[in-house]
């Protein structure tokens, strides 16, 4: 068996791992958020940047849903490799990208004013420290005009611990297997997935660490980095997240626009 970076043999089963997401009803919730919340919304040159965009399956809906015109990034060689097969028709109106969200601006061809920033399906998670998660905000706060918006998911400590009996998985198709395997650590709060992905070329392992972060702990890290909250929604829905939401949906505008900055959660648990 033959260890492996991260998204990198599990490009080839990736879609079938994700075969119970409804990409379709996920793009219907963002793009209400959008049309909620982003002034310029409408326009015909409406420019929306996907950060961590995968094999492209929300891009696609993206394209599908909008006139907008897309930007998708991602670090992952071969995952964009995908992305490209899957987004070939519209090769017009979407720009793909390498680019490390974490610690990538700077080298980035990626210029700004972009009107909507995207960061979804637990990206966030990935980064592990207070430090990166700033690099993470400097660098789509560079890329923000006075209108412009940033949308990002995170999952949440109350995820890891309330759905537990999907920690295991595993899937077959067209010669290629996978299983997964996850586990969470209360204390670090690091939720770790080992992958093993069979393919006529080998046996390849790949580890995943994700960090749940608490509500609070993002909420303070905007503060520090000046990202103007709007609103924080539980879930899928429009209702404000709280310390028992599973996922919540960020909502966050540029310092200009800082009369609209949301009231600040209660941080008492
Ligand atoms: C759970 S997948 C989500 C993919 C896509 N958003 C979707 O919903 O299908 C996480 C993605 O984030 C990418 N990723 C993780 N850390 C990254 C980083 N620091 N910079 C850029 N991409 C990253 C991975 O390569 C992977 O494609």
């Amino acid at each position: 068996m033959k260890a492996v970076n991260t998204y990198s043999a599990l490009a080839l089963v990736y879609d079938m791992v994700m075969d119970h997401v409804d990409y379709d009803g996920w793009a219907d919730y963002i793009l209400h958020l959008l049309d909620e919340h982003s002034p310029k919304e409408d326009s015909p040159d409406f420019h929306i940047l996907e950060l961590g965009c995968g094999t492209g399956l929300f891009t696609s809906e993206l394209l599908f849903q909008t006139e907008a015109k897309i930007s998708a990034a991602d670090f992952s060689e071969n995952m964009l490799e995908w992305a490209k097969k899957r987004l070939a028709e519209d090769s017009e109106r979407v720009s793909l990208y390498r680019l490390d969200f974490e610690s990538g601006w700077d080298q980035s061809e990626l210029s700004g004013p972009i009107d909507a920033i995207l960061l979804l399906y637990d990206c966030i998670n990935y980064i592990q420290t207070e430090e990166g998660l700033a690099r993470l905000f400097r660098g789509v706060k560079s890329r923000m005009g006075p209108d412009s918006i940033f949308i990002f998911d995170q999952s949440t400590p109350a995820n890891s611990i309330n759905n537990a009996e999907f920690f295991e998985d595993e899937g077959e198709q067209d010669g290629i297997a996978y299983t997964r395997k996850s586990s969470f650590d209360d204390e670090s709060r690091l939720h770790t997935t080992q992958f093993e992905i069979t393919t006529t070329e080998g046996v390849f392992q790949e580890q995943h660490v994700q960090r749940a972060w608490t509500r609070q702990e993002i909420w303070a890290a905007l503060e520090r980095s000046q990202m103007p909250v709007l609103v924080s929604y539980d879930g899928f829905s429009l209702d404000e997240a709280h310390d028992e939401s599973e996922r919540i949906h960020w909502v966050i505008g540029n310092p200009p626009r800082s009369s609209a900055v949301g009231d600040e959660p209660d941080l008492k648990t």
